[in-house]
């Protein structure tokens, strides 16, 4: 259960008498939400109680740049003017605490990669932590848009194409974030963003009704579930109705049908946004459209502000609207604990956060694991680990030139080169969205490297013809390119998605000349792998790792831990084959090489480059076994078995096939996973035990239905081995 705690009868009776004590300007300030207010130039304004909440973001796209950061002086001041006001009612003060505050981890697509609720959780939670220490008590997270279009920069921050990945991990971070007590996640951007046509940002999203059901609203229904306190309108249109005036998706769906009881926010400006999108002539029938359609706190624009009082009073807009809004933000207060002076987000009780010694100090060890997560070996001929144990075969047939023995039964590399616009950087490898974070906090590779291997020989970044000489003198060439974070994010669609200029002719050379080529690739979205994969011997795909970076990769790379992660997201062979996912529909024309159809081109392949979920594996697997099934579900079961020299906690992914149903539904969905930990040489046994409610989905009707009859499910894809049963529910 999330320990943001529900409401109850008191709480709303407490609620409901404060409101009977507000003018309604005020009730209309609680839903007032300017950014980076300032205690003496706003001081009337929040004395008055004509503010509710504010944010601390530099501008509309406040993931691309670094401000002044968070001053816990600064949010106290602005508290204590608020809590002077007539009602003494303190704000919500809101960050974009999105994947760390001070401690930086993953980027959420890397969080994603590995599979792992746990460390979402706790990633969530430190995060929470470090920022109620400095005064924030609502961050703008988790990002729950499914994506399957790496145009789309904003794919960086997101858990990926799959629903269920979403779902869980979406939960794990609002559980994490809201299990300080005192800090409300938000889940955003409801909904459809992530479908932004040809992965333009803020472009209309084209959703049928099934497919808006059956994957895009399952994660949010998810983090209500979970007891998320906020939820954050889209930027977009979907079927060309703009989300901030979607009454049907917000009122209908969220605050009806699933009982959302927190608060909806508007993006930044996103009502203000309606007149640039045709709906509304003016801010005033922006403010009209909005509060119709549930849109509670209105984020920057002003338009509730200006206009909501005089609407209300003009019978424009009923006065119930405006108090319904209200009491959600009061009501979410009261969740919060503001109203308890006691509340470590309030001025001067800094040090009443329990856990906040943990706080003076980064936690390296968290975003070390969580780093190495978010690390994924596409491919190994046996180059890596560079140190081995004497004796100790190299994966996958061993590379030609054996490294020279060294002492104490270990087998050193001769010389490694490392080069590459990533070695000294420090900044590029924390990711979008790092608004509190110190890039000067980040171990570079080319350091954690030396401090290994002091007889590595580091590049300065450049792509030099000396590289190239020492390139061909080395052992092992490893090159880390890529994208910088600056290149991901908001605002940062690209209609290629190939690797940066001048990369490729850059490794094309290096494989040229190099003995063996270890090539990582740090992004924040999949890019075009096609011309890359050939040149090298071992290819580790990194999402932007945060504080970790440099010494998460030289621990893979040198053998003393594992790059776990999976791909969330497919990788296309070009970018003309976007958007991809692994839940591509069934199609009427199959072909030999997809028999299950997702449609097909002249000019690349059919099936995807690399497909979700492919990632380094330890364990061997037997045949997929049906334990029990009965009305309510089934259980399977397999065996898996490390043959590693450590143990292994490696993600097992379960997939379901429905043949026939009443929509054509996707060629597979992943429908469980589970994190198998095995000791060395040791064989156990996972068993998914899955609902009947686990195969239902919504029809053409959009009634939601589970049909009787077989279903296939298979562990392990895409891996070779991959086993299948089927069921019948
Ligand atoms: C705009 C972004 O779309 C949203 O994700 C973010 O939380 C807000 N700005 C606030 O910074």
């Amino acid at each position: 259960m999330s320990e943001l705690r529900p409401l109850t009868a008191a709480d709303k009776d407490f609620v409901k008498n404060l409101m009977a004590k507000m003018t309604l300007a005020e009730k209309v300030g609680q839903l007032h939400m300017p950014s980076r207010i300032n205690a003496v130039a706003d001081h009337e304004m929040i004395a008055n109680g004509m503010v509710g909440a504010t944010l601390y973001a530099s501008g509309a796209t406040a993931g691309n740049e670094r401000d002044q950061g968070v001053r816990r002086e600064a949010v106290d001041s602005v508290q204590r003017v608020a809590m002077s006001s007539r009602h003494g009612i303190p704000l919500l003060v809101g960050r974009d605490v999105i994947h760390g505050h001070r401690t930086v981890f993953p980027i959420p697509t890397g969080q994603a990669a590995a599979l792992d609720e746990e460390l979402v959780y706790d990633q969530a939670r430190r995060a929470a932590l470090e920022a109620v220490a400095e005064g924030i008590n609502w961050t703008f997270a988790p990002m729950l848009d499914l994506v399957d279009d790496a145009r789309w920069g904003r794919v960086a921050e997101s858990y990926g194409e799959s629903p269920l990945v979403l779902s869980r991990l979406g939960t794990a971070a609002v559980r994490g974030f809201q299990s300080v007590g005192c800090l409300t996640a938000c889940g955003k951007h409801y909904v459809g963003y992530g479908l932004a046509r040809g992965g333009r940002d803020y472009a209309a999203a084209e959703i049928g009704q099934t497919s808006l059901r059956n994957m895009h609203l399952r994660p949010f229904k998810a983090a209500v579930d979970a007891g998320v306190g906020t939820i954050m309108a889209a930027f977009c249109a979907v079927d060309g109705l703009p989300m901030h005036a979607n009454r049907h998706l917000i009122r209908d769906v969220l605050k009806g049908e699933w009982g959302f009881e927190g608060a909806v926010v508007a993006d930044w400006d996103g009502i203000g946004e309606l007149v640039h999108h045709g709906l509304a002539s003016d801010l005033r029938e922006a403010a009209k459209l909005a509060i119709n359609a549930g849109v509670d706190i209105d984020m920057v624009t002003g338009a509730y502000l200006t206009h909501l009082v005089e609407l209300v009073e003009s019978g424009e807009v009923p006065v119930e609207l405006v108090d319904e809004a209200c009491a959600r933000v009061l009501g979410l207060k009261v969740r919060l604990g503001l109203f308890d002076p006691e509340n470590p987000a309030l001025p001067g009780n800094a040090d009443s956060l329990p856990g906040i010694e943990q706080t003076h100090h980064l936690d390296r060890d968290l975003a070390r694991r969580g780093a190495y997560g978010a690390f994924v070996e596409l491919k190994n001929d046996g180059v890596l680990p560079l140190i081995r144990h004497s004796g100790e075969a190299s994966k996958g047939g061993g590379p030609e030139g054996i490294p020279n023995p060294g002492e104490g039964g270990v087998v050193k590399p001769g010389l490694v080169v490392l080069t590459g616009p990533y070695v000294n950087e420090q900044d590029a490898l924390l990711g979008t969205w790092t608004l509190d974070g110190d890039p000067a906090e980040v171990t570079q590779i080319g350091k954690a490297l030396k401090e290994r291997i002091p007889t590595a020989i580091v590049d300065d970044g450049r792509f030099s013809d000396l590289t190239i000489l020492r390139a061909r003198e080395a052992e092992t060439v490893i090159a880390v390119v890529g994208e910088h974070a600056a290149r991901s994010g908001e605002d940062r669609s690209l209609a290629t998605i190939d690797l940066p200029v001048g990369q490729l002719e850059y490794l094309q050379a290096l494989s040229r000349v190099a003995n063996k080529l270890v090539v990582v690739v740090f992004a924040g979205r999949p890019l075009n792998l096609a011309p890359v994969l050939p040149l090298a011997n071992a290819l580790i795909w990194a999402y932007h790792p945060g504080i970790e970076a440099g010494p998460a990769l030289v621990d893979i790379l040198l053998g003393d831990a594992t790059a776990s992660g999976r791909l969330p997201m497919t990788f296309a062979h070009t970018t003309g084959a976007l958007p991809i996912s692994h839940m591509e529909h069934r199609t009427g024309r199959p072909t030999l090489e997809a028999p299950l159809g997702a449609g097909r081109y002249q000019d690349v392949p059919s099936l995807p480059l690399v497909p979700f979920g492919t990632g380094h594996t330890d364990l061997v697997y037997g045949p997929l076994s049906v334990v029990s099934q009965t009305e309510d579900g089934v259980r399977v079961q397999l065996s898996v078995t490390n043959t590693a020299n450590n143990t292994v906690r490696e993600p097992v992914l379960l997939f379901y096939r429905d043949p026939v149903s009443a929509i054509s539904r996707p060629i597979r969905e992943l429908v469980d996973f589970q994190l198998a930990t095995v000791a060395p040489g040791a064989t156990e046994l996972v068993t998914f035990a899955l609902p009947t409610s686990a195969f239902g989905y919504y029809d053409y009707s959009v009634d939601y239905r589970v049909d009787n009859g077989e279903i296939e499910l298979t562990a392990g894809w895409p891996r070779p081995d991959a086993t299948s049963v089927t069921v019948t529910v």
